[in-house]
């Protein structure tokens, strides 16, 4: 196999980080992919960091052996917990990028009220999203708003519906009645229940995750390490593994893989 024809790799600890693949495919559709999601031991956001580290480590290395020439960590939680060593680890060889909240873009829309960060306890209390927050806090209201229960239910498939609209009703309207400029979705999960989320919101209310920025980002590593595949005539292959073993899980990868993206 050519060299730029092997698959770029991604990561999450379940079916999340799809979220970032979509993008990816409509972006760089002559690459070929292969995600592995790790919904067996999902949700990584209530384990302690080592754990999540070792997991992720682990996981990289089934990624490694489909060949990968790119790795990405489409896992917000993963990232800040491991991002560091797996670049010492893997950087030399291969392109090896990580998703954050995507504060910045939030901040730029300059509207009146609270910028909501939604991600897992984990991602919140980690340094990576302190020094970002230190970075962005001086002008805006900054409010971190973990989510612990929510990964749980997407990964059961629930994206829609009134379970999903109580959970979000609780955590949201308070904010709301308070002002909210933006919401920063900070967990490859959430991308999915966007649309419940605006229902509580409201339209006219901003609401951003990081897949785009990601992707750009992979975009110019591919540049750089030179392994852009050449190959434009004809749309790459996505191949989805997960940790559980069940085809209901893959059925769901591939179905979110195609859902709309608004
Ligand atoms: N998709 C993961 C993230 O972006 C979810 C983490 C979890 O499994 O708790 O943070």
């Amino acid at each position: 196999m050519e060299s730029e024809d092997r698959p770029i790799g991604f990561f999450d600890s379940g079916i999340g980080g799809i979220s970032v693949l979509r993008e990816a495919v409509k972006i760089l559709s002559n690459e070929n992919f292969v995600y592995f999601g790790d919904s067996k031991r999902a949700p990584y956001g209530t384990r302690t960091v080592e754990n999540v580290r070792e997991l992720t480590l682990n996981a990289v290395e089934f990624l490694l052996k489909k060949d990968i020439k790119a790795l990405v960590i489409a896992c917000n939680t993963a990232t800040s917990a491991a991002i560091i060593d797996l670049r010492e680890k893997y950087s030399k060889y291969m392109p090896v990028i990580g998703i954050e909240p995507a504060l910045k873009p939030a901040v730029e829309f300059s509207r009146k009220g609270k910028i909501v960060i939604m991600a897992t306890n984990m991602t919140l209390a980690e340094e990576k999203f302190n020094d970002l927050m230190k970075k962005y806090n001086k002008n805006s209201t900054i409010k971190p708003l973990p989510c612990p229960g929510l990964v749980e239910l997407i990964e059961q498939g629930i994206i829609r519906g009134k379970k999903i609209e109580d959970y979000l009703k609780v955590k949201l309207i308070p904010l709301k009645e308070q002002g909210i400029a933006a919401v920063v979705l900070g967990c490859t999960h959430y991308p999915f229940i966007k649309e419940s989320i605006s229902k509580i919101v409201g339209d006219d209310t901003p609401i951003i995750d990081g897949s785009k920025g990601t992707v750009q980002q992979l975009k110019r590593q591919l540049v750089k390490y030179d392994i852009v595949n050449k190959n434009t005539g004809r749309l790459g292959s996505v191949k989805i593994f997960n940790s559980m073993n069940s085809q209901d899980i893959i059925k769901l990868s591939y179905r979110l893989l195609r859902e709309k993206i608004s």
